[in-house]
C-alpha cells in the first residue's frame, strides 16, 4: 500500500524512478510524485494524479536532472487522491521533500502544535506533518537533516517507511521504518531503495532489509550508515542476495498479469512442491517442521490468522489440519484476532498466512501471538518480507512474485502448503497413516499436470463469461472444503468485474439467502465427485426450482450434473482434499473474463492495493 523508491548513485534518478514506481504501481495507483535533487543541489518536485504513466508526462515537462530523487505512487488514506496530497511533500520553506508509505497516527496531535507556532499546511495528509516536523526540528534545533529526523521519528506513532532528501544536499539519501516495509538495494556506487526488491532487480542483486526502528543515512561515496532510532546505536549490517529475475516481472507475452499468474499455476506449483515430497511418495518434509517437531508434537491447538485470499486459504487449512492430524484448529481473520484478546499459550501453534508479507493486520497478529507466548509459523510468498522475519519458523510457497492485484497463483500455493504442512503434521503426530499420506502426496506430485489439464476450460469460460457479463449479482455456493472455494471466487469476481458476489455454504442457502434466487441471480455451485456430492445436488435443485441459472463445477465424467445445472464445467477427479486447487481454477478464469468482457483493468482494479501495510 503505497509504493516509495529512492535512488542515488551517478545516473540520472528520473529514469531509475520512474521504471521503479511503474513496478511498484501494483501498491497503490491513485497518484504518483516525485522529488529530484539537481547535482548543484537545486530541488524539483514533480507530481500528478492518476497512474504513473501521468507523472512521466509531467515530469518530461520540467526540471529531471539530478542523480539522486525519491518518489511514490499512492493508495490513499489521508485526503482524496489529487495533485496536492500526492507526495513527496515538501516542508513549508520548500527545502526538505518527504515520501511516506504507512500512517502516522498522532498526526492530528501533532499538526495542532506546528499550527500554533506558525507552520502552514498544504495538504490533508498525515505525511506533510512529519516533513513539517522535521524541518521545525531542524530550524529550532539548528541541527543536521538526519538528528531532525532521528528526533521527529521520536514524536511520531503509527508506521511508516520513508525517504527525505534535502535542496543544496545532492549527496545525502536518508530512509527510515517502522512496521512498514523498506528495502536497501546495494550497487557499485549507486545505492536504491524500494518499498520491495522489484524495482532493484536489474541492477543489483544485494540488498539489506531495513528493520523496524532503524534508519539509514546514505552518504554518496561512503559506507550506508544504519543506526537505531530509538537508541542512536549503530546496527549490524546484513546483505542478503536477491534470487528473483527480470523476467519474472515481466508480462511474458500475455495481456495482462493476472492472466500470466493464474497460467503459470502448473509452473508455480512445481516450485512450491520441489523437494517437499521423498522420491517414495510417502514421506512430506518441511524444514520448518522438522527444525520445530516438539513444538507441533506438544501443540493442543492451532491458529490460522490471515486476510482476503489468505484467510479462504486459511479455512481450507483449517480442514486439512482437523483431518490429518486431529488438533484442534481455529481460523481468524488477523484484524479481529489483533483486537480480540485470543487466550494462548506455550501450546499454542499460530500459523500466519501471507502473500505479500506485508500485511499490518497479519504483523500486528503476529507480535500479539508471541507476547502471549505462542509458537509462530509464517506460511510466505515474498522472501524476506516482514511476516517471515516476524514468525519464529515458516514455509514459503515459492511462486514468485503475483503483480496482478487479484491474488490467484499465491491462493493455490497456499493450499498446497498447508496440505503438506498438514501431512508434516499428521506424520509427526502420528494420527495419519501412512498409505493416506501416500495417496495424498501423490495427486500433489501431480497437480502442475492436474492443473494444466484443468486450464483446458480456458475457451469454454471464455464463452460463459459472456452470457453472464452484465449480472449485476452472483451468489458462489460450496461444502466442505469447497465453501472457502465458493468464498474465494465470489471475491475474484468482485474485485475485478465489480459485479456483487457472495460466497456462501450451500446449505446454509436456504436459512435466508435462497430468498434473493431469481432468473437475474446466476449461482456458481462447486460440485465436485466428494462426500459432499449427494447433498449439494438437492441444494442445486433448489436453486434451479427458483428460477436461478446455475453454472456447476463437476467432476470429469460427470454427466448427470448436465440435466439439472444449466452450464456444466468438468474438472479433473482428485482427492477430496484436494478439489480446491483444482476447482478454483475455472473460478480464476470466470472472474478473469467477466471484468475484461467488461473493459475493467484487471490488474489494477479500483480501490485496491496489493500489499496493505495500513490497518
Ligand atoms: C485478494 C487479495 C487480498 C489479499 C489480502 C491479504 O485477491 O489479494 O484479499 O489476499 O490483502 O494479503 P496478503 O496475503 O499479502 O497478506
Amino acid at each position: 500500500m503505497c509504493g516509495i523508491v529512492g535512488y542515488i548513485g551517478s545516473n540520472g534518478a528520473c529514469k531509475i524512478l520512474i521504471q521503479g514506481l511503474k513496478r511498484l504501481e501494483y501498491r497503490g495507483y491513485d497518484s504518483a510524485g516525485m522529488a529530484l535533487v539537481g547535482n548543484d543541489g537545486r530541488l524539483n518536485v514533480h507530481k500528478s494524479k492518476g497512474k504513473v504513466a501521468n507523472l512521466e508526462q509531467t515530469a518530461a515537462a520540467g526540471d529531471t536532472e539530478g542523480c539522486l530523487g525519491i518518489a511514490h505512487t499512492r493508495w490513499a488514506t489521508h485526503g482524496e487522491p489529487n495533485d496536492i496530497n500526492a507526495h513527496p511533500h515538501v516542508s513549508q520553506s520548500g527545502d526538505i521533500a518527504l515520501v511516506h508509505n504507512g500512517t502516522i497516527e498522532n498526526y492530528a496531535v501533532l499538526k495542532k502544535v506546528l499550527s500554533d507556532h506558525g507552520v502552514e499546511f498544504k495538504s490533508e495528509t498525515d505525511t506533510e506533518v512529519l516533513v513539517q516536523l522535521i524541518e521545525y526540528i531542524k530550524l529550532t534545533s539548528n541541527c543536521t537533516l538526519s538528528e531532525a529526523v532521528r528526533e521527529a521519528l521520536l514524536q511520531v506513532e503509527g508506521a511508516y517507511a520513508i525517504a527525505v532528501v534535502e535542496r543544496g544536499e545532492p549527496d545525502t539519501l536518508i530512509v527510515a521504518r517502522k512496521s512498514s516495509p523498506l528495502v536497501i538495494g546495494v550497487g557499485d556506487n549507486e545505492t536504491f531503495i524500494a518499498s520491495d526488491a522489484t524495482p532493484i532487480i536489474g541492477y543489483t542483486d544485494k540488498v539489506i532489509y531495513l528493520e523496524n526502528d532503524e534508519m539509514a543515512v546514505i552518504k554518496r561515496g561512503e559506507p550506508i550508515n544504519i543506526v537505531s532510532i530509538s537508541s542512536n546505536l549503530p546496527s549490524k549490517i546484513d546483505i542478503h542476495k536477491l534470487r528473483l529475475s527480470l523476467a519474472q516481472l515481466e508480462k511474458g507475452g500475455y495481456d495482462t498479469f493476472m492472466l500470466k499468474e493464474i497460467f503459470e499455476q502448473p509452473a508455480t506449483l512445481c516450485d512450491c512442491l520441489r523437494g517437499r515430497i521423498t522420491p517414495d511418495g510417502r514421506r512430506v518434509v518441511l524444514s520448518g517442521v522438522e527444525l520445530n517437531k516438539q513444538k507441533f508434537i506438544e501443540a493442543e491447538r492451532i491458529t490460522l490468522v490471515a486476510c482476503g485470499t489468505s484467510w479462504h486459504a486459511a479455512l481450507i487449512g483449517k480442514r486439512l489440519i482437523q483431518d490429518f492430524c486431529q488438533i484442534p484448529v481455529e481460523v481468524e481473520y488477523a484484524s479481529e484476532f489483533r483486537y480480540g484478546n485470543p487466550v494462548l499459550g506455550p501450546k499454542d501453534i499460530v500459523i500466519s498466512i501471507s502473500q505479500s508479507g506485508e500485511t499490518a493486520d497479519t504483523l500486528a497478529a503476529i507480535q500479539i501471538a508471541k507476547q502471549k507466548g505462542a509458537f509462530v509459523y509464517g506460511v510466505c510468498n515474498v522472501v524476506g518480507a516482514s511476516i517471515p522475519r516476524a514468525t519464529d519458523s515458516g514455509t514459503y510457497i515459492h511462486v514468485g512474485p503475483e503483480i496482478g492485484v487479484a491474488s490467484t497463483k499465491a491462493f493455490t500455493g497456499q493450499v498446497t502448503v498447508l496440505t503438506l504442512l498438514a501431512l508434516a503434521i499428521g506424520q509427526l503426530r502420528g494420527a495419519i497413516d501412512e498409505e493416506k499420506v501416500y495417496e495424498i502426496a501423490s495427486a500433489l506430485k501431480t497437480m502442475p499436470k492436474t492443473i494444466e489439464e484443468t486450464l483446458k476450460v480456458d475457451t469454454e469460460i471464455q464463452k460463459l463469461s459472456r452470457i453472464f457479463t452484465y449480472a449485476h449479482n452472483f451468489l458462489y455456493l460450496g461444502r466442505g472444503y469447497n465453501y472457502p472455494t465458493a468464498l474465494e471466487g465470489a471475491l475474484k469476481l468482485k474485485e475485478i468485474s465489480y459485479i456483487h458476489a457472495e460466497g456462501y455454504p450451500a446449505a446454509e442457502m436456504k436459512h435466508g439467502p435462497i430468498a434473493l434466487i431469481d432468473h437475474e441471480m446466476p449461482s456458481v455451485i462447486i460440485a465436485p465427485s466428494d462426500s459432499l456430492y449427494d447433498k449439494i445436488i438437492s441444494n442445486v435443485q433448489q436453486v434451479k426450482s427458483r428460477g436461478g441459472a446455475v453454472v456447476a463445477i463437476v467432476s470429469k465424467g460427470n454427466t448427470a450434473m448436465n440435466d439439472i445445472a444449466d452450464f456444466c464445467i468438468e474438472i479433473p477427479e482428485v482427492p477430496e482434499c484436494l478439489t480446491p486447487l483444482v476447482a478454483s481454477i475455472p473460478l480464476q478464469l470466470l472472474a478473469y473474463y467477466i471484468a475484461v468482457n467488461k473493459g475493467k483493468d484487471v490488474d489494477q482494479p479500483r480501490n485496491l492495493a496489493k500489499s496493505v501495510t495500513v490497518e
